[in-house]
């Protein structure tokens, strides 16, 4: 073992088997009501609750511990607006040209296009970026490790977090997302990672009906 400083493992519970299983079963059920939705409710929602989901999504693990990851939050019309006519004129592109018949077949069950009037109406969006890797304040680069992971995992942390406050969202990845970094004034050595629209549902919202695969779809065990 290398001389490095530790300290006792914190807030470690472990629980009765009984109490695990209801603890998962109840952790299945929450996580399991969340959709993703693309009717938002201009509503306000206090800021502190976004603040508390980035704090939670900052406790994901990160290759070295580097966590490659920063976050953007809009909640200005005219940022908003921006975003909206960038992320439709990419859209367009895409709906016309750059997908392929295959990946607009996957999209077909969904129902979306190019139209994305959710960018201006929900009250909060939060640009994800990825850095490719950090930087000393003296300039020097730091390289980071599994940075895709691990912003994957602080997203996905994210999303459970805003979901577990009564918030919902969508996960939208415009291709490409350049404008974002110009819009946002990022770092060329952030990669926009994906854009998370928040908020509450528009009254009367409605998602596409869509099937979620079976543990036995999803998963092998192997015990021998
Ligand atoms: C990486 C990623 C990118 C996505 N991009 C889009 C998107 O650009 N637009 C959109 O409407 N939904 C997008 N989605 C949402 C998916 O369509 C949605 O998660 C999927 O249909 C399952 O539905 P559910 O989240 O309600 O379970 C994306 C999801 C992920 C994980």
């Amino acid at each position: 073992m290398t001389d490095h400083p530790t300290i006792p493992l914190p807030g470690y519970r472990e629980y009765p088997v009984e109490e695990m299983r209801e603890r998962v079963a109840a952790f299945y059920s929450e996580v399991a009501r969340r959709r993703t939705l693309r009717e938002f409710s201009d509503r306000a929602v206090p800021r502190d609750i976004i603040e508390t989901a980035l704090m939670a999504a900052n406790t994901a693990p990160s290759g070295a511990n580097l966590q490659p990851w920063h976050f953007v939050v809009v909640s200005g019309a005219e940022t908003k607006k921006k975003i909206r006519a960038a992320a439709e004129a990419e859209e367009r592109e895409f709906y016309a040209h750059r997908a392929s018949p295959e990946w607009l077949a996957a999209l077909e069950p969904l129902g979306t296009d190019s139209s994305k009037p959710f960018l201006e109406a929900a009250p909060y969006l939060i640009a994800v970026f990825l850095q490719k890797h950090g930087m000393l304040p003296d300039g020097t680069r730091v390289k980071h490790y599994y940075p895709t992971e691990s912003t994957g995992l602080a997203t996905g942390i994210l999303i459970t977090a805003l979901h577990h406050a009564g918030l919902a969202t969508l996960t939208h990845t415009p291709s490409p997302m350049k404008f974002l970094n110009e819009i946002l004034g990022r770092p060329k050595s952030e990669r926009p990672f994906l854009l998370l629209v928040v908020g509450y549902p528009a009254e009367g919202a409605r998602v596409p009906d869509i099937k979620r695969k079976t543990l036995d779809e999803i998963a092998t065990f192997v015990d021998a």
